[in-house]
């Protein structure tokens, strides 16, 4: 009988495999052969999910709670979320303009499947998290990007995007801090590109994924200005404010009607996330905060010695993220050198021969420059500091 070969569908074709997941598993099958790899890739944070959390969830088991919630969320999370964003950032949301997701990615993902037709455009500043393009393309959407300087320490401002938005515009998406680069819009900027979209109908999607890790600035909201409900589109995640990545937990702070839009979709999709996740969930948000305080003041030496270092290597250069847990160098330096074309290749060389693992630029919309992640222990960032160090003197 003759194997029968089925095409995949188009829409998959129209996405790409997530590049920092690749990374991940590059550095696992080198490191399953035994080999030394220094880690740089994983965009998580290395601290175990805080104790009072975790305990939530046992609790959440020998209680039972182990069956099918409502498919957005329960009644107790979504007002455990809205009453956490009130009290961080003096917001005014009601459970009714709430969703609970699988993970911040999944509302990122259900926002747009709810809002860009074909043809849509959607605004995304460059550099630019892997996954918001695929998300359009997979829509049928339209990513238009906004180059911005490392100069500038690759701010965007109301000025850089305004002229690429026209009738077709859908949405801008915000990043801020941002991942790669650890770029911070600050507030009176974030409040002039609200302006610019509000009187358009455009829709701001502000991703807070890493809304607490800010290093010279408080924590900010653009939904907190008044009257920003109707067009500010939140996108939030528990996994590196509370060191939560596996437990899939992300939310959506957004008008009703939209929220509705969601739910329908999550309903034949995922159903609801995690029973036992959203109890965890609970806790993180009403327990008590301390640990982000600490996570954050860790980073922060973190950065300091990374940016510190890159910068001692001949011919690299580096913009000094506001926030997040990323550094983001420019090692153009070794670019068209010894059969390094573009920074997959470098990536891919860097890890072979050094066994350091980062992710190329390419993955985030520019061509010289790779991704850092510095959470991580000192020892290892030493470590893979020094091998960085040496490959790009051998190769420049
Ligand atoms: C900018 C940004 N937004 C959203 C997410 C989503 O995180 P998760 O789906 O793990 O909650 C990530 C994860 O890396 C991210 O970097």
């Amino acid at each position: 009988m003759q194997a029968v070969t089925y095409p995949i569908a188009e829409r998959i074709s129209s996405i790409s495999v997530s590049s920092t997941m690749k990374v991940s598993a590059d550095a696992d099958k080198l490191r399953a052969q035994g080999e030394d790899v220094v880690d740089f890739g994983a965009g998580e944070p290395d601290f175990p999910t805080p104790d009072n959390i975790k305990q939530a969830a046992i609790r959440a088991l020998e209680q039972n709670f182990t069956k099918y919630t409502a498919a957005g969320g329960t009644a107790e999370l979504k007002k455990a979320i809205c009453e956490r964003h009130a009290q961080d950032f003096g917001t005014s949301y009601t459970p009714a303009e709430c969703i609970v997701t699988v993970g911040g990615k999944h509302v990122i993902f259900n926002l747009t499947q709810a809002l860009v037709n074909p043809g849509d455009e959607v605004v995304i500043p460059v550099p630019y998290w892997v996954t918001y393009k695929d998300v359009v393309n997979y829509a049928g959407g339209k990513c238009v990007f906004v180059d911005t300087e490392e100069s500038n320490g690759f701010a965007v401002t109301a000025a850089m995007i305004e002229p690429h938005l026209n009738s077709r515009t859908r949405i801008v998406l915000i990043n801020s801090p941002s991942n790669p680069s650890g770029a911070v819009v600050d507030r009176e900027e974030f409040e002039k590109i609200y302006r610019m979209t509000a009187e358009r109908g455009i829709y701001l999607m502000t991703d807070e994924c890493y809304c607490k890790f800010l290093y010279d600035s408080e924590p900010y909201s653009i939904a907190s200005l008044p009257g920003s409900k109707d067009t500010v589109l939140v996108a939030g995640s528990l996994s590196k404010t509370y060191a939560m990545t596996g437990w899939r937990i992300g939310f959506g702070l957004v008008p009703a009607p939209i929220v509705t839009a969601m739910t329908k979709l999550q309903s034949h999709s995922t159903s609801n996330p995690t029973s036992i996740s959203q109890k965890a969930a609970v806790e993180a948000l009403r327990g008590p905060q301390d640990s982000v305080t600490a996570m954050l003041a860790e980073y922060r030496k973190r950065r300091d010695f990374v940016i510190q270092r890159l910068r001692s290597i001949p011919g690299v250069t580096c913009a000094e993220p506001r926030g997040a847990f990323y550094a983001y160098p420019n090692l153009g330096v070794v670019i068209g050198k010894n059969g390094i074309h573009n920074t997959t290749q470098l990536a891919e060389r860097l890890l072979s021969e050094q066994k350091v693992a980062v992710v190329p630029g390419e993955a985030f919309g520019t061509n010289s420059h790779v991704r850092i992640s510095y959470a991580t222990s000192m020892h290892e960032l030493e470590r893979g500091l020094d091998r960085l160090h040496q490959f790009v003197v051998k190769n420049s």
